[in-house]
């Protein structure tokens, strides 16, 4: 095993154990990071060894911080396909658009890889029970691998969750609690009964597992375009553990030589409903922080996130990267939706739907070149959010 220790993901000098299960910075609160120990994990894996293995999240596994590979909670998460989008890209001015299509995950969603890695270490390190408060995909995903690792499982959901997802969680045994508001009050709701009832909380960013599941996602990336990287990324952002996570993965690959030292990384791109835009709002104001908005509210469920946690650690990576933060209408998100999948074939989620919508305002903004390789990424499958798309 090659995770040595975690660390603040802000500036607390602050070493903690990798073999006992842990929660947040105890000093600042703030999210933890597994640390690796680099250059043994690059002599153990090589990019070609790697290429080598299935296409599979636990292909990965010297760089990630389970420490037994054998107790791996697998349902064969991760090699998703990047698929090229020539009609689409052609229809919005991008000559080089391709999508990774996270919809091919377990459960229909890209929450499987962070919840593989979870409740992994979950069950690993001790917990005996999991819990989370979502807004649908991260439930669904945690009631599955909870029921695949042997654990309980209780999850908290707004009470307007997409019916798939509540049916996914229950039909996987999970207890939920619908709660009346967003995800913060979900969150709120866990976070008051986790320690009486001995549940380990799996929310965003209040443990430093879900993010390392999230990493794989740049790593695959890299692998699909040649240990090379695109230019631009967007991403539906809510929580941000996808963001966070990617970023993650490039910097530990130029320090493991995976990709080389110059390598310009791509531009990150948050993109969020305009119902619910806290990190794009603090992005135009030059903040560092993001405020929660009165009355979040869109259709994208899993952009509904007023108050992320990883706030600051996502600003300076969309600012250090040279990205920008965008955000679109419900209208816009689900148009962009019905335009992918009458011109690809693929049906978004309307949190991917929103990617497309920004396209056309990083070209009207000049933000974005004609020729410039463009990645999104499709979180999840439009076949849950049948509530958005009958009429
Ligand atoms: C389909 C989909 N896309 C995007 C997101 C936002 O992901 P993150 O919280 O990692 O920013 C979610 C979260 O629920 C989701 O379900």
């Amino acid at each position: 095993m090659f995770a040595t220790h975690l660390e603040s993901s802000e500036e607390v000098d602050l070493h903690l154990p990798i073999d006992q299960l842990a929660t947040t910075c105890p000093s600042s609160g703030r999210p933890l990071l597994v640390r690796y120990d680099l250059e043994a994990a690059g002599k153990a894996l090589s990019r070609e060894e790697y290429a080598s293995r299935p296409r599979k999240l636990w292909s990965l596994a010297e760089l990630l911080p389970l420490a037994d590979p054998a107790h791996a909670v697998d349902l064969g998460e991760g090699g998703t396909p990047l698929l090229s989008l020539p009609r689409l890209g052609a229809s919005l001015g991008v000559d080089s658009l391709w999508v990774k299509d996270e919809s091919q995950n377990p459960g229909g969603s890209f929450k499987a890889r962070g919840m593989a890695v979870a409740v992994s270490m979950a069950r690993a390190l001790g917990a005996r029970a999991l819990a989370v408060p979502s807004a649908g995909n991260a439930g669904g995903a945690l009631a599955a691998y909870g029921a695949r690792a042997g654990l309980p499982v209780q999850l908290a959901m707004p009470r307007d969750v997409p019916t798939a997802n509540l049916l996914e969680a229950r039909i996987h045994g999970a207890q939920v609690e619908l709660v009346d508001g967003t995800i913060a009050d979900c969150g709120r709701w866990i976070a008051e009964r986790a320690s009486t009832e001995g549940w380990f909380d799996l929310s965003t960013l209040k443990e430093p597992y879900r993010v390392e599941g999230k990493k794989t996602l740049g790593y695959e990336l890299a692998l699909d375009m040649g240990w090379t990287l695109p230019d631009v990324i967007l991403y539906p952002t809510g929580g941000g553990t996808g963001l966070i996570g990617m970023w993650k993965a490039f910097e530990e690959m130029r320090e493991l030589g995976w990709i080389a030292a110059d390598e310009r990384l791509p531009r990150m791109v948050a993109v969020q409903a305009s119902g619910c835009a806290p990190i794009v709002q603090a992005f135009e104001a030059g903040a560092e922080e993001a405020e929660p908005p009165t009355e979040p509210a869109t259709v994208a469920s899993g952009l509904r996130v007023p108050t992320p946690l990883g706030d600051r650690w996502m600003l300076r990576i969309l600012r250090e990267s040279g990205g920008t933060a965008v955000a679109v209408s419900d209208c816009e998100l689900l148009e962009g939706t019905r335009r992918a999948a009458a011109l690809e074939g693929l049906f978004f989620a309307p949190e991917a739907g929103a990617l497309v919508a920004a396209l056309t305002v990083l070209r009207e903004r000049g933000e974005l070149a004609q020729g410039e390789r463009t990645v999104l990424f499709n979180t999840g499958t439009g076949l849950k959010y049948s509530e958005c798309f009958h009429s």
